[in-house]
């Protein structure tokens, strides 16, 4: 049933794929088609499908006449200006039950109007076949997503928060998209910190009995008191030193205070995912670390590293420093573990696409890294090429008073009481509705938990990710406005008026047909339609913001469906019932998508 792309290009996609893709890749097709007919000479051209600005018009249209103007000026006896050109490609559109008229605009825009037909029946076979049938096609089929990754005995931060949201979206699009995805945690468990962190441990625990859950305590004050202790003592800084060697040599003690403090850890942070519902696998800087030598060895053979100042560094043209992949001391760092692991990521796991979440302080280091594998000839030069690397950056998190955000006492936030506290605000609201009295205790936590999770997601993915944002609990838990709460609360309502219509929505779909007869039916039905080409949209450019705006226009095409066509009780019932059960399908791949759980009674 779905087909797989073979390349980025529609080019090379052969004809009988025509039924494949999204709403936009069907139309390229047949504009592609067109373009061959018109323009014989030029077949490199791509199609350039838009959505109408203005629905007056269509909605959509094909923009290449101004273009092929300016390549056959001169050349062609055929055309005189870019008007006869779109006249030529409206003629030569191959017969397509898609499209019901097109028209000619300005200087050769080519405006269709797609079919109501085919835009109801298109629906109707994905409400039979599943929405799975709409996944956009994409031109990778291993990628990785390197996110969420925060850094041991460190306490896990809200920019560590952002990146779990987004990358978790990330890789669930790509994944949608039958991409296989491998979920990384780049956790920070290796580095010069272990000396001191294990030297301190050995000092508090000095009969070696480290196996006790409670021996470390709260690992941020760990983190701290060792820190003073490095810092002050000069004896306990060397020992520290040393330990960094004993662990780099695999010494067992060494190993095991490692692995310990790594454990401890890691159950801290595995209580933020859990409560978030992602998944990821972690690969920490340590599992690179044999793989540096071996990197940094290829990339010395090819010229790359240099002498400097005693460390051995890459330049990169247009930046000051340059990478400094081996210390003065002789140690490894964040730059040389990054590059093992992309080149462990390129040729062992053998990712087309690798996808780095950070906020975008970082935005530099990435850059130079990936300049100095297109340099070793890793990655290729073109940035629209595959193997491909991306850092996906994000702003700051800001609190109410406009600064960084912070809790009263702590520097940091701790996420676990921010994400309880998201679920204890939604069930506070609930109660105060009266669902107390009409729900079970689970049902009250379980919708708690979908809302007050879900608002800080959405809150979240739903602003252009490079942009700081403000985390407000009254904001996101409005139920009014483009929050989760409303959302989730219009998609429960959607549901709500299938069961009260009593009538069987899986007989329905069956023997039922979709017609769309009012103007806000056809409308809500093109918008649902768009969906699969949203997806694409959004993982093209790592911009989960875009299915966000794509959700929310939906809930509104909605209302006004729902506001101006009756819908129980109608003549046009069937249809009607199937349009709000398409509609109620879409918003919850979405929610899944953005990793929201969706609600179904409110
Ligand atoms: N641990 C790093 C931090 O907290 C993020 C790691 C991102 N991934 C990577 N491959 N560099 O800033």
């Amino acid at each position: 049933l779905f087909l797989r792309a073979k390349a980025s290009s529609s080019k090379t996609m052969a004809n009988d794929e025509v039924t494949g893709g999204s709403l936009k890749q069907q139309l390229a097709k047949l504009f592609e088609e067109s373009l061959r007919i018109t323009v014989p000479e030029e077949l490199d051209v791509d199609p350039a499908i838009a959505p109408c600005q203005n629905p007056k018009f269509g909605d959509y249209q094909c923009n290449n006449a101004m273009g092929l103007w300016s390549k056959v000026k001169g050349k062609s006896t055929q055309f005189k200006g870019p008007q006869p050109i779109g006249q030529a490609i409206m003629k030569n559109l191959p017969a397509s039950e898609m499209v019901d008229s097109c028209s000619i605009a300005g200087p050769g825009f080519v405006n269709v109007v797609l079919s109501r037909q085919w835009i109801a029946k298109s629906i109707q076979k994905m409400l039979v076949d599943g929405i799975e049938a709409w996944a956009p096609k994409l031109p990778v089929k291993r990628a990785v997503v390197d996110f969420s990754s925060p850094n041991i005995a460190k306490e896990m931060h809200v920019g560590h928060l952002r990146s779990t949201i987004i990358g978790d979206t990330l890789a669930r699009m790509l994944e949608y998209s039958n991409v296989e995805v491998l979920r990384r945690n780049h956790v920070g468990d290796w580095g010069t910190q272990f000396g001191m962190l294990i030297e301190y441990l050995f000092e508090k625990f000095p009969s070696g009995e480290v196996a006790s859950d409670q021996a470390i305590g709260d690992l941020e004050t760990f983190y701290k008191a060792s820190k003073q202790r490095f810092d002050s003592d000069p004896a306990f800084k060397e020992r520290a030193q040393r330990a960094v060697v004993s662990l780099q040599a695999g010494e067992e003690k060494y190993r095991k205070a490692w692995a310990h403090i790594c454990e401890i850890s890691r159950r801290g942070y595995e209580k933020v995912y859990q409560r978030l519902g992602v998944h990821l696998e972690e690969k920490g800087e340590s599992f690179y670390n044999p793989y540096i030598p071996g990197a940094l060895e290829l990339l010395s053979k090819q010229g790359l590293i240099e002498e400097s100042e005693g460390a051995r560094v890459i330049f990169i043209e247009g930046k000051n420093i340059p990478l400094i992949v081996v210390k003065k001391d002789g140690g490894y760092n964040y730059a040389s573990t990054d590059l093992a692991a992309l080149w462990y990521r390129l040729n062992e796991e053998k990712a087309e696409w690798i996808i780095y979440v950070t906020d975008v302080g970082q935005r530099e280091h990435f850059e130079m890294f990936f300049t100095a594998a297109k340099r070793a000839g890793w990655l290729p030069a073109e940035e629209n090429k595959y193997p491909k690397a991306s850092h996906v950056g994000f702003g700051l998190v800001l609190g109410e008073d406009g600064k960084r955000f912070r809790t009263r006492s702590t520097e940091t936030v701790k996420l676990v009481d921010l994400l309880d506290e998201a679920k204890s605000k939604c069930k506070a609201a609930l109660i105060e509705r009266g669902k107390a009295k009409e729900w079970t205790e689970e049902e009250l936590e379980k919708t708690a938990e979908a809302v007050g999770y879900g608002a800080v997601k959405y809150a979240d993915l739903k602003n252009n990710r490079t942009t700081n944002y403000t985390f407000s609990f009254d904001q996101m838990l409005n139920d009014k406005g483009n929050t989760a709460v409303y959302l989730l609360y219009a998609h429960a309502r959607i549901c709500s008026i299938i069961r009260k219509s009593g009538k069987d929505i899986e007989e329905l779909k069956k023997t039922g047909t979709i017609d769309l007869v009012h103007p806000d039916e056809r409308t809500l039905g093109l918008h649902l339609l768009q969906f699969a080409e949203v997806v694409e949209e959004a993982c093209t450019n790592l911009l989960p913001n875009v299915l966000c705006e794509y959700l929310y226009n939906l809930s509104e095409d909605f209302t006004r469906f729902y506001t101006n066509c009756q819908v129980v009780g109608s003549a046009e019932e069937t249809s009607r019932l199937l349009l709000c059960e398409a509609t109620a399908v879409v918003m919850r791949k979405c929610f899944h998508l953005l990793g929201i759980t969706p609600v179904y009674k409110i």
